[in-house]
């Protein structure tokens, strides 16, 4: 049974979010711009990246802290090869209770069956729009919704668990967030809209983007009734919503409106073996290095554990309009959300 560690706030370690790939095939303008992520931009090269052996060790290492859920994340994970490979070696990991995989699915088509196959049974699809025009800028590659949503349907009828995430920008899809409740409500699908955030220091971020909870509910409950759903676990980062009219729901992440830090129970690890201890973290721990220097397990746990000790990260608790512009911080497509 796992060794329960907590951090300087008193937060258990329970989920680690795992990014495969630093690359993607879509230009997000809040995560990728192509101005900056263009054709001579530097990804990792292979070499550098951990393979299915180290990241199953190292998330062997956190499930013995009492690491219960796993997401893979990218950048965009499908793009990593034999992904079912590395769900099958997870899933296999004492303790792992729930795999997760965040996705924009443009790639589900191939890869859906297969991952299905190997244990996966949760996808969270990103869509930011369904008009082709406002999706299309969007994802910085002129691709139009339709694919995604056929997909969708796809991973449904396979038999995934398939969440949708929205991120919403004033002024940019913020007049898709009626339409796009609407279509999901009829699908069944829980549709989870994202408070856009300062990640990263290249998506020139303000409060003045930023479309709350409040504003959201506020223009959804001109037409619906909804009403709150209490949280699935401790730690859930959306808010929940259900339709009192039909077998749905919706969430909010609020990282800007109503942080969550303090029941902030994730671990991330980088696609190149650095173990961060928050989305905003301007540092990471080399866990690569110690492996590939020949640590041993128990020297690799102790350092998991000293760091996870040491942390005190509350970002979002403490966000001003100062540290989101000064504050160097890591790559969302780096580090996976
Ligand atoms: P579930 O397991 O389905 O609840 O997934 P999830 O919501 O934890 O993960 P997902 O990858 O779908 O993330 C949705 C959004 O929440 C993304 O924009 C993430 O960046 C954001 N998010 C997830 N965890 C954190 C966190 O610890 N802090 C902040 N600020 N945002 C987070
Ligand atoms: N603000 C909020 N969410 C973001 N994501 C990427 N960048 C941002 C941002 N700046 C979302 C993606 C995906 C999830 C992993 O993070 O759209 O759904
Ligand atoms: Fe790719 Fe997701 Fe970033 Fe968009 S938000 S560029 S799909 S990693
Ligand atoms: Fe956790 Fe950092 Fe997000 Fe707060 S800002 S919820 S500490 S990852």
């Amino acid at each position: 049974s796992a060794l329960n560690i907590t951090d300087t706030l008193q937060r258990p370690l329970r989920d680690l979010r795992i990014s495969v790939t630093d690359r993607c095939n879509f230009r997000c303008t809040y995560c990728m711009p192509k101005e900056i992520f263009g054709d001579d931009y530097a990804f990792m090269p292979k070499s550098e990246l951990l393979s299915f052996e180290e990241i199953t060790r190292i998330a062997r290492l956190f499930a013995a802290f009492g690491v219960k859920k796993i997401r893979l994340t990218g950048g965009e994970p499908l793009l990593r090869r034999d992904l079912p490979d590395l769900i099958r070696m997870l899933n296999d990991i004492e303790g792992v209770e729930d795999i997760g995989l965040t996705t924009n699915a443009l790639l589900l088509k191939q890869h859906g069956q297969a991952l299905y196959d190997a244990g996966l049974r949760r996808l969270n699809v990103s869509l930011d729009a369904l008009s082709a025009d406002t999706f299309g800028k969007m994802n910085g590659r002129g691709i139009g919704p339709e694919r995604i949503l056929d997909n969708i349907t796809l991973a449904k009828s396979i038999g995934f668990h398939v969440k949708v995430n929205m991120v919403v920008q004033k002024g940019v899809n913020d007049h898709e967030v009626v339409p796009m409740a609407a279509y999901f409500k009829k699908q069944g699908i829980t549709l989870r809209f994202i408070e856009f955030m300062d990640v990263g220091t290249d998506n020139g971020w303000s409060f003045k983007q930023v479309v709350t909870k409040k504003d959201m509910l506020t223009l959804l409950q001109e037409t619906e009734q909804l009403e709150p759903v209490g949280a699935d676990y401790f730690g859930e980062v959306a808010g929940r919503y259900r339709y009192r009219d039909a077998d749905a729901e919706i969430g909010f992440i609020t990282s800007v409106s109503e942080s969550f830090c303090s029941s902030c129970t994730r671990a991330r690890l980088s696609s190149e073996g650095k173990f961060y201890t928050c989305l905003f973290a301007t540092e990471g721990f080399d866990l690569r290095s110690m492996l590939r220097n020949g640590a041993t397990d128990e020297e690799m746990a102790g350092a998991v554990q000293a760091v996870w000790e040491k942390r005190r990260d509350r970002y979002s608790d403490e966000r001003t309009e100062q540290t989101a512009k000064s504050r160097k911080k890591i790559g969302m497509s780096y580090i996976g959300g």
